[in-house]
């Protein structure tokens, strides 16, 4: 596997590789060009970023943080950049969460999306309780501090989210802001925004407005009335959340661009969509494509890396499974930005495979555990994954494959025994014996590669 920073290595050494070729008289052979072989790779060669929502409180996970590093080139705060996480009493700021995603972010050169400055949800109490003279001056010095403290360091900021009704009004939400300072409220964070960090992206962001409607003709003629008045404003952020009740609208790309074509960057920002399979993988597909045919469509987030940890969980509408396997959709995603699963020349079609621990019977001293190998959405003839204990535990037992081991004796390498050929979407397992030495936590199963 690939790591961030060998992948980012070979970008920024292709251009010198070629210019050598060139010096030398040679071109390069398109059969040997290296597709690249991670979402934040590929996209990066289209010339954008590909970032995902991130919460601090996942951090310390190995294989989330091992996602985040290879896969990903933009990070969002979930929760840790709004009102209530920052500004939880009038004037007490608590920067120390968020603070800790734009480190990490920022020690691998990763871009960061600032979510968000003015929004009716997660609002303090406090907030609600002003009238409108000590509401405006909350606002803006929310503002101020919050894009004051981080200033330089965040390249677009979701300075008003969520502020039209859903359905076919095309009117404001209530709200305190809308409520108590009216219309003029986002006009005037907008402005606020701009002086605290000129070198920010200012964008409004907001969901149901993917299609041509209402509520995003809304949004449109604010957008272009700001334009019309010099109103600061870079960038519209469409949260993309879908499933099958609110499918991707088939006019996604062309809402996307007249928005681009008003003169602001579009940015797909909170990226999901319910399902699995191939269904899910078309739709991903199709979301991506749209992005890269309008220009000024300058990046994707989804909104988390695992299904587990998504706010929509029971729908499974990310791109990694709960461990960390990658899905259909991933490689749906992958193929639509130009890249390929790593080059691995024994599995040119990039096939995949899925791995899931299940707890089977337990004893005072040890318990079996089996793992289930799924092939994806193409046939394979083999498959590796990884089974990882916590010391002083000890496998004495295994069936169903051919196991290896690291040094340490803690990590399990399996590999087929027999049972290396799926064909598409079909199932095997393998299973084994963990004698518990006073610990009963459940092993850790590493992604599943197929070849
Ligand atoms: O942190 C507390 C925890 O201490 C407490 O024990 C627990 C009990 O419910 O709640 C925890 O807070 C939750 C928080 O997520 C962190 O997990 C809140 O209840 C929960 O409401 C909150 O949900 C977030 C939601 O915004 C709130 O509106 C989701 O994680 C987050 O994904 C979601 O993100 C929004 C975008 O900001 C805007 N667009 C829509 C999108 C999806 O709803």
């Amino acid at each position: 596997m690939h790591t961030s920073t060998s992948s980012r290595a070979r970008r920024a050494l292709a251009p010198v590789l070629t210019g050598l070729l060139a010096v030398a008289g040679l071109t390069a052979a398109s059969g040997t060009a290296e597709a690249a072989s991670t979402l934040a790779g590929a996209a990066a060669e289209k010339g954008r970023y590909f970032g995902t929502a991130v919460a601090a409180n996942h951090l310390g996970e190995a294989p989330y943080v091992s996602t985040l590093n290879t896969e990903f080139d933009s990070v969002t705060p979930e929760n840790e950049m709004k009102w209530d996480a920052l500004e939880p009493s009038r004037g007490a700021f608590n920067f120390a969460a968020a603070d800790r995603i734009v480190s990490h972010a920022q020690s691998r050169g990763m871009k960061v999306r600032g979510h968000t400055l003015v929004w009716h949800s997660q609002l303090p109490s406090w907030v609600a309780g002003l009238g409108a003279t000590d509401l405006r001056s909350a606002m803006n010095n929310h503002i101020n501090q919050v894009m004051g403290h981080w200033k330089g360091k965040i390249h677009s900021w979701d300075v008003v989210n969520e502020a039209f009704q859903d359905g076919s009004s095309g009117a404001r939400r209530s709200s305190p802001f809308q409520d108590k300072l009216g219309n003029g409220f986002i006009e005037e964070a907008f402005r606020a925004a701009r002086a605290a960090d000129p070198a920010a992206k200012l964008c409004y962001n907001d969901y149901n407005t993917d299609g041509i409607n209402a509520k995003s003709n809304a949004v449109y003629n604010m957008v272009r009335d700001f334009k019309a008045r010099g109103v600061p404003i870079d960038c519209v952020g469409f949260q993309s959340h879908f499933n099958s009740a609110s499918p991707v609208p088939a006019d996604y790309q062309a809402n996307l661009q007249r928005f681009a074509d008003l003169g602001v960057e579009v940015q797909i920002t909170e990226l999901d969509i319910e399902g699995s399979g191939t269904s899910q993988a078309t739709s991903y597909a199709n979301v991506v494509k749209a992005c890269l045919a309008v220009t000024r469509c300058t990046g994707i987030t989804v909104w988390g890396i695992t299904d587990k940890y998504s706010w929509r969980a029971s729908g499974t509408p990310l791109l990694f499974d709960s461990n960390y396997n990658k899905k259909p959709a991933y490689t749906a995603v992958l193929n639509a930005l130009g890249g390929t699963s790593g080059g691995d020349p024994g599995n040119p079609g990039g096939a995949t495979c899925t791995a899931t621990y299940s707890k089977q019977e337990e004893w005072s001293d040890r318990f079996n555990g089996r793992v289930t190998i799924t092939a994806g959405s193409a046939a394979i003839t083999g498959w590796t994954t990884t089974v990882t204990l916590t010391s002083p535990q000890k496998i004495t037992a295994t069936w169903n494959g051919s196991p290896t081991w690291d040094s340490s004796g803690n990590v399990m390498t399996m590999r087929p025994n027999g049972n290396g050929s799926l064909a598409a979407g079909a199932s095997t397992s393998f299973g084994f014996t963990v004698m518990k030495n006073g610990n009963s936590a459940a092993p850790a199963i590493g992604g599943c590669t197929a070849s």
